[in-house]
């Protein structure tokens, strides 16, 4: 028994996080169903750094040294269970699991629940950083308990991206700890993406720009706040033309996003923890909504009616038009991740989980697809406590707010008046203008509640629970 780590499931993901791991200094044990992967990893790259590949389960696990690491790298779901069985069979109390799969949260603390039951440590942690990340430095985020993290830690540790300096692994709480923080960093990732998709719609349609013009202002953007990793391959991809007929390559793509499903989770999570995460759930839906091709296909047949999308804006005024843009961007991406981060709050407290939030800002810095240089201020917003209720209250992003918010106001404005859908910046700025109304039409609500199904209400004037015989003569009656 040599190897101190192995992966089991050797697709793109898992090898790159194999041999990731062996140009670190480890030894990494190699598993895979179809032996062929296996060999072929070795044939590529097995010149690369210490590997120990193995034909059968039982072989892998004599190739590890105790405790055990390994770490499971293939589908989510029934494959990942199926596996985690054969392992658990052939390995001994005391050895380490770890599922790298974007697992539901609730399978993992499941699966934890099972596996230490037979006395051993299981680990659900969330990878991000996609196949690039994987070889060259992922973020992760691993749940399980603090023994395992001992093990696993200087093992993660080696592997991760670096953020100024600090490698972007953390221990995120016990069981489903961290994938319920990846499946929020999916969500707040389709957040992102569905802003700079609409910003792109809004300068394609609405001002008339050419994908490598619109490219030209994302790459001037990336200099600014929004410096990001998503914002920089948004250029990339505008830049694209085809080989075969040179036209920019964006236009020759099908519109109709696809999903694997973190994002829903994100959005049923947060509904069930009732954290309005409205961001996130726009861009799940914008999703859907652009996959819905037979209802498309007949509302262009049926051409429903509206503005054409032109933004009617004279060309003196489409610089400030775009700056408009960036601004609204940036507000919109603050909401979201206030959203995503209550929503990690709320689970934490649901399941118990003590979760460093500005810890898990500062490991989102760098390897993972959000990756982002305001996560700088993230973090440190919510070091300092300035971040306790809502990130909106922290002084920078209160600031950033105000000055964003005109800007904001006037593209929500123009997309609406001439036809262009912006959900994620409208919904964004509704959640903003609703955190911050003294009085909510929910007090309407509370009376029609209150008349048909006498659900009573409370009073701003005195404390209890209210009925009135609305139909009759309009006096409140405290309910027994
Ligand atoms: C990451 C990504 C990764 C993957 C998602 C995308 O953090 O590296 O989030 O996990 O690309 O599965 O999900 P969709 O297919 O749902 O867009």
């Amino acid at each position: 028994a040599t190897a101190n780590i192995g992966v089991i499931g050797l697709a793109a993901m898992g090898s790159n996080l194999a041999r990731n791991l062996a140009h670190h200094g480890n030894t990494v044990a190699l598993y895979n169903r179809h032996y062929d992967r296996t060999e072929k990893l070795m044939a590529e790259h097995g010149s690369e750094g210490k590997f120990v590949p193995s034909k059968t389960v039982e072989e892998f696990v004599a190739s590890l040294s105790k405790p055990r690491t390994a770490i499971i790298m293939v589908k989510a779901g029934a494959p990942t269970d199926a596996v985690i069985n054969e392992l658990a069979d052939a390995m001994e109390p005391g050895d380490i699991i770890v599922d790298g799969g974007n697992s539901y949260f609730m399978d993992t603390i499941r699966r934890e629940k099972d596996i230490r039951a037979r006395g051993f440590h299981y680990v659900g942690c969330g990878v991000s950083g996609g196949e690039e990340g994987a070889l060259n430095g992922p973020s992760m985020m691993p749940g399980g308990t603090e023994e395992s993290w001992q093990t696993l830690g200087p093992i993660l540790k080696s592997i991760a991206a670096v953020a100024e300096g600090e490698p972007c692994v953390t221990h995120i709480g016990e069981n489903g700890a961290g994938h319920f923080v990846k499946m929020v960093h999916n969500g707040i990732e389709y957040a992102d993406m569905q802003l700079i998709a609409e910003s792109y719609d809004l300068m394609r349609r609405g001002l008339g720009l050419d994908p490598g013009e619109i490219a030209d202002v994302f790459g001037q953007w990336n200099t600014t706040e929004l410096n990001s990793y998503l914002i920089e391959i948004t250029a990339e991809v505008l830049h694209q033309t085809d080989a075969k007929t040179g036209k920019p390559l964006v236009d020759l793509i099908v519109d109709h996003a696809g999903m694997k499903g973190t994002g829903t989770w994100t959005v049923q999570t947060a509904l069930s923890l009732a954290i309005p995460v409205t961001g996130i759930a726009e861009a799940v839906f914008a999703r859907g909504l652009s996959s819905q091709a037979e209802q498309r296909e007949e509302a262009a047949k049926q051409q429903l009616t509206g503005p054409s999308g032109s933004l009617d804006i004279p060309a003196d005024e489409r610089e400030a038009f775009i700056e408009d843009i960036r601004h609204a961007l940036y507000a919109s991406k603050i909401v979201a991740y206030a959203q995503g981060f209550d929503e990690i709050n709320a689970g934490a407290k649901e399941y118990d989980w003590k979760i460093d939030l500005a810890a898990v800002a500062r490991i989102w810095r760098g390897g993972c697809i959000i990756r982002a240089q305001f996560l700088n201020v993230v973090s440190d917003a919510f070091e300092s406590g300035e971040a306790n209720v809502s990130l909106l209250f922290a002084p920078y992003f209160k600031t950033a707010i105000e000055e964003a918010q005109e800007s904001w106001r006037r593209v929500v404005a123009r997309a609406a008046t001439y036809g262009i859908p912006v959900p994620a910046f409208s919904s964004s700025l509704s959640y903003y203008d609703g955190l911050r109304s003294k009085r909510l039409p929910a007090a309407l609500i509370q009376g029609q509640r209150d008349f048909f199904g006498a659900h009573t209400y409370g009073r701003v004037d005195a404390s209890g629970a209210f009925h009135t015989l609305w139909a009759e003569d309009g006096r409140p009656e405290i309910e027994a």
